[in-house]
């Protein structure tokens, strides 16, 4: 993947988004739409994947076909919202390993910590794909790549639903080597930190807290 960032134009994803910003739509509504465009999102951010071919016999006759390459990719979320993304993601690839990264903000230094690391072995050999659906001012999605990498990881993708500029600019600076694959760029933050227009708290709205 050669682009910092990717944004997923397709049709059924911008649809998608549409409703999930409606302030309306129900958390079962909007748990079942990220469900959907995530599994699209997956599809875009695993393009370029290596391939090898295996020897296989088809009903009619054998033939080299097609096949992923290396070991089991990795998915990270950070979480909480991560988990969101998550499922979908798994449901297209289901034999990923998957890990978690969970930080918090400290109220008075605004710098994240970690409170939960748990990620996959041999992390340096994988394809590291880390989701988290709002990459805001990117402070969090930073700190989560820096343990990653202190982990081993050296090829990360980002996933997220929704970026604000800021957010981009940020991992940008921090981690150029990581590309970013998102749904939509958004104008802006607003002063406490959120999406504009957005969709509000993500995690808020996919577990129906407050
Ligand atoms: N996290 C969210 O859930 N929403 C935002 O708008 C920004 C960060």
């Amino acid at each position: 993947m050669s682009e910092h960032l990717t944004i997923v134009d397709h049709p059924l994803v911008q649809h998608k988004l549409t409703l999930m910003r409606e302030k309306n739509t129900s958390t079962a509504v909007f748990r079942q739409l990220l469900r959907e465009i995530s599994q699209l999102l997956a599809y875009e951010v695993t393009r370029g994947l290596p391939m090898t071919t295996k020897k296989i016999e088809t009903p009619m006759t054998e033939m080299d076909a097609p096949t992923l390459d290396g070991k089991k990719l990795a998915l990270i979320s950070i979480l909480r919202a991560g988990n969101g993304l998550l499922d979908g993601v798994l449901e297209l690839i289901p034999s990923a390993r998957v890990g978690f990264v969970g930080l918090y903000r400290d109220e008075e230094t605004l710098q994240p910590v970690q409170y939960y690391f748990k990620v996959p072995d041999a992390l340096e050999d994988r394809l590291v794909i880390a989701v988290d659906p709002m990459l805001a001012t990117g402070n969090s999605s930073v700190a989560a790549i820096d343990l990653l990498k202190k982990a081993g990881a050296k090829n990360i993708r980002f996933l997220c639903l929704l970026a604000a500029p800021e957010g981009v600019a940020t991992m940008r600076a921090a981690h150029p080597d990581v590309p970013i694959v998102t749904a939509a760029l958004d104008e802006k933050l607003n002063e406490v930190g959120y999406i504009m227009p957005g969709l509000g708290d993500a995690g808020d709205r996919m577990f129906g807290t407050k």
